[in-house]
C-alpha cells in the first residue's frame, strides 16, 4: 500500500514542494478558499521522543524504550489555546508525509494549530531495535495497537510540554495512515476530538470485500481514459505469455528491457507482477500535476502511460515504456532488474524495497489483510492468484506467523462503526483503494466524502490550480467539520 514511498524514500529536509511553490506564486489562492492564507512554507523541527517499547506487557521489556521521531512546527500555533493537528504516520519515512500534506498546513494556518507529524514505529528512523528491527525475530512489537499507543503517549507528552493539555487534538492520515487516524479517534476519544481518514481502506484490510476489487478498479481507471489502452495492455501481456510458451525468452527480454531472460514460470510471474505494479502506482498517483511523492510522476500519469503504450513500436515495448513511468523516471535504467525493482511480498499492490518494505510485509502477514488478485477477466492483468492459503503459507515461511481470521474486525470494529463519531472518510473515485473504504454516511458525524477525479488522498495535498473542482469542495467540507470539532473541543476546556 503506497509502496512507492518505500521505492523513493523521502530525502527529508522539508523541501519546498511544487505545490507550495505554486502557492507562493499566488496561483493556489485563485479559487478563494477560506483556509488558504498564502504560502504554508514550513520548517519543521525534527525531534525524538523516548517511547516505551511494549505498551501492553509489563514484564518482557520492562521500562525499555526506543527513540520515536516526530516533526513539529509552531508556525501557525496560537500558544496554549490553538488545537493540535496530529498526523498519524504510516509505513514510510515521516518526511514523505510532511512534504506531501500541505492541506494540513493550510488548515492549520486558519485554525492556528500546532502541527505534529509522528513517525510510525519500525519505519524511517523510529527503529525499536536499530537496523535489526525488520529482521525475523525482532518484529513482535510491530502492531497497529503498539503504533496507536505510541501516538497516544506522544500526544499526552507534547500536550504537557507545550502547556496545551486541554486543547482539542485532530488526527490526520492518508491510506494506512488514514486508518490509524480513524482508529485513534475510535480507541482514544479521550485524547482525539476528531479524525480525517483519507483514502483509508478500513474494510478491505479487515477482509471485508472482494479479492478482485483492487485490480478491477485499476483497470477501470485505464478503461475510463481509453478502452483501446486496456486492449493494448491485455495484448502486451498476451504476447509476452505467447513468447514465453514458445520459449522465445530472448525476445521478451529484448522488447521488455529486462536485464535477464525470464525463462522459468517463476521468472515470468515475477515479470508480470513487476509490470502490474507499475499500473497500481500510476493509478494511485494519477494526480493532475507532477508529483514527487511515491516516485516521480508527471501530471495525469494514466494518460501519459496510455499514450506511451499506444504510441510505441509494438505492444511489449509500449508496456516497457509505460512501466518506465515508475521504474525509469530518471531515464537512466539500462535494463529492468525485475527482482530488485519489484520485491514479491504479502502485499500484492507492492511493498516497495528496503527496510520499510520488510516492515510492511510483516504487517501484511499479520493484521493487514491484502489478499487481492488479478485474473485476466475482471481485470486486464495476467492471472496472478493470491489466496488466503497462499498468503498463510508465504507468511509462515517468511516470518513464522499466521494471519488471524477475524482479529482486525474484532479489534477495529469491521463494518460496524456506528459507535464511533467525528470521523471523515474521504476517497477519490480514481483511487483503487476507495473500493475498500467507507463510502456512505454512517451517522451525522461519520462522514463519507467522495472526490470526483481524485486519486490516492488528493485532499491531503495542498491546493493547486490544476485541482478538480470536487477536491476543492471536499476540502472545504473537511475544513468545516474540523472547525466544528475544534470549537466543540474548546468549549469543553
Ligand atoms: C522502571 O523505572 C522505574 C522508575 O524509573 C525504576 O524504579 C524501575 O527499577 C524500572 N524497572 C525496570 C524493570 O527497569
Ligand atoms: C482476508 O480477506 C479475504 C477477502 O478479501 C477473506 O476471504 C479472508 O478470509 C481474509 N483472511 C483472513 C486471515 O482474515
Ligand atoms: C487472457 O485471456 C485471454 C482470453 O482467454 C487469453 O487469450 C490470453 O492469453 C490471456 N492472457 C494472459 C496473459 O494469460
Ligand atoms: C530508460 O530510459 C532511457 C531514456 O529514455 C532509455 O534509453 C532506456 O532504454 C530506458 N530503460 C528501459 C529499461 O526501458
Ligand atoms: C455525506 O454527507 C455530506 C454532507 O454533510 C455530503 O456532502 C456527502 O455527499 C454525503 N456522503 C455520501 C456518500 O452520501
Amino acid at each position: 500500500m503506497g509502496a512507492g514511498a518505500r521505492v523513493s524514500a523521502a530525502r527529508g529536509g522539508g523541501l519546498l514542494s511544487l505545490t507550495s511553490l505554486l502557492l507562493l506564486l499566488g496561483l493556489g489562492a485563485s479559487r478563494g478558499e477560506s483556509w488558504v492564507q498564502g504560502a504554508p512554507r514550513v520548517d519543521f523541527q525534527e525531534r525524538y521522543f523516548e517511547q516505551l517499547l511494549d505498551h501492553f506487557n509489563f514484564e518482557s521489556y520492562g521500562n525499555n524504550t526506543f527513540l520515536q521521531r516526530f516533526l513539529v512546527t509552531e508556525k501557525f500555533w496560537k500558544k496554549r489555546t490553538g488545537p493540535i493537528f496530529f498526523y498519524t504516520g504510516n509505513e514510510a519515512d515521516v518526511w514523505a508525509f510532511a512534504n506531501n500534506c500541505n492541506f494540513i498546513l493550510e488548515l492549520a494556518s486558519v485554525e492556528e494549530a500546532l502541527i505534529i507529524f509522528a513517525e510510525h514505529r519500525y519505519y524511517g528512523k523510529s527503529l525499536p531495535f536499530g537496523v535489526q528491527s525488520t529482521r525475523k525475530g525482532y518484529t513482535a512489537l510491530l502492531t497497529v495497537e503498539q503504533a496507536l499507543a505510541d501516538f497516544a503517549v506522544l500526544i499526552e507528552a507534547l500536550q504537557k510540554e507545550y502547556k496545551a493539555e486541554n486543547v482539542p487534538v485532530i488526527t490526520f492520515g492518508g491510506s494506512y495512515g488514514g486508518m490509524l487516524s480513524a482508529y485513534m479517534r475510535m480507541k482514544y476519544p479521550n485524547l482525539v476530538a476528531g479524525a480525517l481518514a483519507a483514502s483509508a481502506p478500513v474494510l478491505s484490510i479487515a477482509g471485508i470485500g472482494d479479492s478482485r476489487q483492487f485490480f478491477r478498479d485499476v483497470t477501470t481507471d485505464f478503461e475510463n481514459y481509453s478502452p483501446e489502452c486496456v486492449q493494448g495492455v491485455r495484448e502486451a501481456f498476451r504476447l509476452i505469455r505467447d513468447l514465453y510458451l514458445q520459449q522465445a525468452f530472448d525476445r521478451i527480454s529484448q522488447e521488455m528491457g529486462t536485464c535477464t531472460q525470464p525463462s522459468s514460470d517463476s521468472a515470468i510471474n515475477q515479470l508480470f507482477e513487476f509490470a502490474r505494479n507499475a499500473f497500481t502506482m500510476i493509478t494511485m498517483m494519477d494526480y493532475p500535476y507532477p508529483t514527487d511523492f511515491l516516485g516521480h510522476f508527471p501530471a495525469n500519469p494514466v494518460k501519459v502511460g496510455c499514450d506511451r503504450l499506444l504510441g510505441a513500436k509494438n505492444r511489449i515495448q509500449g508496456l516497457r515504456e509505460l512501466a518506465g513511468l515508475l521504474y525509469n523516471a530518471s531515464g537512466t535504467e539500462p535494463c529492468y532488474d525485475i527482482y530488485k525493482l519489484y520485491q514479491k511480498c504479502a502485499d500484492p499492490t507492492g511493498c516497495g524495497t528496503g527496510p520499510s518494505a520488510e516492515a510492511w510485509d510483516y504487517q501484511a502477514c499479520t493484521e493487514i489483510n491484502l489478499t487481492f488478485d488479478s485474473n485476466n477477466v475482471t481485470d486486464m492483468f495476467p492471472e496472478i492468484p493470491f489466496t488466503s492459503d497462499l498468503r498463510e503459507k508465504y507468511c509462515f515461511d517468511r516470518w513464522g506467523v499466521r494471519p488471524r481470521k477475524s482479529w482486525m474486525q474484532t479489534n477495529f470494529w469491521g463494518n460496524n462503526l456506528k459507535a464511533a463519531s467525528n470521523i471523515i472518510f474521504s476517497n477519490g473515485d480514481l483511487d483503487p483503494w476507495a473500493g475498500g473504504g467507507i463510502r456512505s454516511n454512517l451517522s451525522s458525524s461519520l462522514i463519507s466524502l467522495t472526490i470526483r477525479g481524485g486519486a490516492h488522498h488528493l485532499d491531503l495535498r495542498g491546493s493547486n490550480p490544476a485541482d478538480p473542482i470536487s477536491v476543492i469542495e471536499v476540502r472545504k467540507l473537511e475544513a468545516e467539520y474540523i472547525h466544528e470539532w475544534v470549537e466543540a473541543g474548546r468549549h469543553k476546556q
